[in-house]
């Protein structure tokens, strides 16, 4: 634990320097993204869709987040570890929710959990923050939401949604979040709830104007080709130089031509 980024330190870095945060689902990833100097690794429900193949986060469970935590909590020597809390795990009650995020600090190892959701969540939040687990809020366009709002839609465009959303926001710092993902919303929406929070905002699809930014690692990567929203940006075509490495080791193991000599171990004469 000793060196790690913690809660509070990621709060005192508003107005001081922007976040970088970036999801792991496994400690080889974890690892890496550690090493190029990130921030906050989140283990998002977004394994839902890029380690699992669904088309929403809904099915994933509160044992696979757990499962991936602990694995990229292997991985990580510097990074936060947050750990998303899956559709389902804290909308029943808030007890079974207080029980669901420690299971992820004890079990995942992680260090906070996010949540979605604005005032409906903010009493449960402040529960939370009592039992001593630090919670980062998620407001905007909450995928575990998508059925709700008929499709990954951009929120707050209209007066009376952006309203919502700023007193959703104020709800959550008021109920303790150490920070804040703003995910689909106009970016002048974006730098207002900005200012208007004491706690950073981290964002994606949320313009430039936040005090951090977030990406999912295999959108960043180019390895994903299903979700192309505009808002992402692929910094490396990974997906291309890793079915090109794949047909070259088939070519060469059809013509024979690895495993070469250096590759083979002989027995001694
Ligand atoms: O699940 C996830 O990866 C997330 C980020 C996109 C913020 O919630």
């Amino acid at each position: 634990m000793a060196g790690r980024m913690t809660a509070p330190r990621l709060t005192g870095l508003k107005g001081k320097r922007p976040i970088v945060m970036i999801t792991a689902y496994d400690a080889t990833f974890a690892r890496l993204v550690d090493a190029g100097g990130v921030d906050v690794v989140l283990v998002g429900d977004s394994l839902g869709n890029v380690i699992q193949g669904h088309d929403t986060t809904i099915p994933v469970e509160l044992d696979h987040v757990i499962y991936h935590c602990r694995c990229v909590s292997r991985g990580l020597e510097r990074a936060h570890l947050v750990a998303d809390m899956p559709f389902m795990s804290y909308q029943v009650s808030d007890d079974e929710a207080i029980r669901a995020a420690g299971r992820l600090l004890k079990e995942g190892r992680a260090q906070s959990v996010k949540l979605e959701g604005g005032r409906r969540v903010a009493a449960l939040v402040r529960r939370m923050v009592d039992a001593g687990i630090p919670v980062m809020g998620h407001v905007g366009l909450t995928p575990q939401s998508v059925h709700q709002f008929g499709g990954y839609k951009l929120q707050g465009r209209k007066d009376a949604a952006a309203a919502a959303l700023l007193e959703d926001a104020k709800a959550l710092a008021d109920a303790g979040v150490y920070s804040l993902v703003l995910e689909g919303v106009p970016g002048d929406l974006a730098a207002e709830l900005t200012a208007a929070v004491p706690v950073p905002t981290i964002g994606i699809g949320a313009g430039p104007d936040c005090d951090g930014q977030v990406l999912v690692i295999y959108d960043l990567l180019g390895m994903d080709e299903r979700f192309k929203p505009r808002f992402l940006k692929k910094y490396v075509d990974l997906s291309t130089t890793i079915v090109d490495a794949v047909r070259e080791f088939g070519d060469e193991v059809k013509a024979g031509s690895f495993p070469g000599p250096e590759h083979t171990v002989r027995r001694k004469q």
